[in-house]
């Protein structure tokens, strides 16, 4: 009897998974680094940058704590440069991590009134691209966009530098559309709510431009812009191993256009693996907070923090998100500058019990780690600990929060791509070893 399409499907699917799996202990036998790690998890030596470090600990002092680094200057000097100025640093870094300098006072004006004449989508885009074919899926809504541009572009494969550029900047400019207009299109079309358009403002800064189109109301206060906009330098750049923007080296190494290559990374940084942790900690806490009936009581917060570890609580995968990282051990240096700077928002917005609470999680969570799991080094909360609290904060929708990721990192992988195309690289291409047996072809009359 003919099977029904879901049998035939589990037994396709049982059958690929049969013939998928690989002994373990081949990877051993032929020295494979599962993921590009080597055995204490570090990443195999993949590529040259110049563009961003992503530092454990400082030289010659192994219990030191991590250090980022966005085109050879430590992130808090940057971040000390424009945030007691009262000045957006979102475009400054952009223009640094492009360029590899930092702008003079004259050429940060000059950028940003570029970037923000740039902050432009073609005719009827936002109704016939974004409206028509709202997505349930942000990251995957702008997906769709990057490739849909390519159509409007009459120079979209020419991969010289200065095209790329271009390209890159234009991207970098209406990343905030194409975010915030996919999530209305998604309110509307799924929600059944009010559809509000509100067109950029050129002489806005990214965040500020994201807050004026993402509310109703266009309103929001200027600490709420600043704290924004710092996420986003926090956020822009990570070296070149991390998953986005390798895959960006990957497929720039291709010498494909660039809607192709960034459309790419989208996919890479949706995973809840890399971009998705900031909801997860949010939608975690929602849950610590109503099964902990004391949150100023550490043994109580210890209980369920332990729970979470034996896969008895939240969503039993056992992890207690926004702890840990693949590279920084004793301490993640964009959550120190976030956590220092939400203090003061979640005082403004009467939180300050719930802060101490995430206070409370971060000193608590890495000791039990510890104690449960293999460590190879330690473990501390890491940035989404804290972004997806100030998302949160700033009423963000959990939709938005890895497409905010997403309008942070164009400007890294927009460095990546442009330095993978500067160094004529060769196509990236590794070894996969078959350790398939050899069979013998089987004519289709004589097959059982
Ligand atoms: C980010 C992450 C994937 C890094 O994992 P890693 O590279 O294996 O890190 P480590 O080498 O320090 O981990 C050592 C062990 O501790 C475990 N561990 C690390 N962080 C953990 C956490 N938050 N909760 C539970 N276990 C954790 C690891 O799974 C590993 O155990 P295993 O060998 O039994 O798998 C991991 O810390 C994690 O899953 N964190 C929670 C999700 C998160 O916040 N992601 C955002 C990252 S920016």
């Amino acid at each position: 009897m003919k099977k029904s399409e879901s049998e035939w499907i589990d037994q396709l699917s049982a059958m690929a998974t049969a013939s998928s799996q690989v002994d373990s202990s081949l990877y051993a036998k032929y020295d494979v680094k599962r993921g590009l790690r080597d055995i204490n998890g570090k990443g195999v030596l993949a590529g040259l940058t110049q563009i961003g470090d992503v530092q454990a600990h400082p030289e010659g002092d192994a219990t030191g704590p991590g250090h980022l680094i966005y085109r050879g200057m430590d992130i808090e000097d940057l971040v000390a440069g424009f945030l007691p100025e009262g000045r957006p640093g979102f475009e400054e870094t952009c223009s640094l991590l492009l360029s590899g300098e930092l702008p003079n006072r004259a050429e940060l004006a000059d950028f940003r009134e570029r970037l923000g004449a740039y902050r432009l989508l073609p005719d009827d885009f936002v109704h016939d691209s974004l409206l028509k074919l709202s997505s349930r899926d942000m990251m995957n809504a702008m997906a769709q966009s990057i490739l849909a541009l390519y159509v409007f572009d009459a120079r979209a494969d020419d991969t010289s530098l200065p095209n790329v550029m271009r390209q890159c900047l234009r991207l970098i400019a209406t990343f905030p559309l194409l975010a915030v207009y996919s999530f209305h299109a998604y309110s509307y079309r799924y929600a059944g709510k009010s559809l509000v358009i509100h067109g950029p403002k050129p002489e806005l800064s990214t965040a500020e431009n994201f807050l004026h189109m993402l509310r109703h109301d266009s309103r929001y206060t200027p600490l709420e812009a600043q704290l924004l906009d710092l996420a986003l330098v926090l956020h822009a750049e990570h070296g070149g191993g991390n998953n986005s923007s390798f895959t960006t080296h990957v497929v720039t190494s291709s010498l494909t256009d660039t809607y192709s290559a960034i459309a790419a990374a989208m996919g890479s940084l949706k995973g809840p693996r890399h971009g998705g942790a900031n909801a997860k900690v949010v939608a975690m806490f929602e849950e610590l907070k109503r099964e902990v009936k004391d949150w100023g009581n550490d043994r109580q917060v210890e209980d369920y923090l332990a729970r979470l570890l034996k896969k008895e609580a939240f969503d039993r995968a056992g992890l207690i998100y926004g702890i840990g990282h693949a590279v920084y051990s004793t301490s993640d240096p964009r959550t120190i500058i976030l956590r220092e700077q939400i203090e003061k928002l979640a005082a403004e917005k009467g939180v300050a019990e719930e802060m101490d609470l995430y206070r409370r999680v971060e000193r608590l969570a890495p000791e039990l780690i510890g104690h449960e799991r293999k460590m190879y080094k330690g473990v501390s909360a890491n940035v989404d600990f804290y972004s997806g609290f100030l998302y949160r904060l700033l009423d963000i929708p959990a939709e938005l929060f890895t497409p905010i990721f997403a309008m942070a990192r164009i400007a890294g992988w927009s460095a990546h791509r442009l330095e993978e195309l500067a160094n004529g690289g060769k196509i990236i291409r590794p070894a996969y070893k078959s350790v398939a047996p050899r069979r013998v072809y089987v004519p289709l009359a004589a097959r059982a």
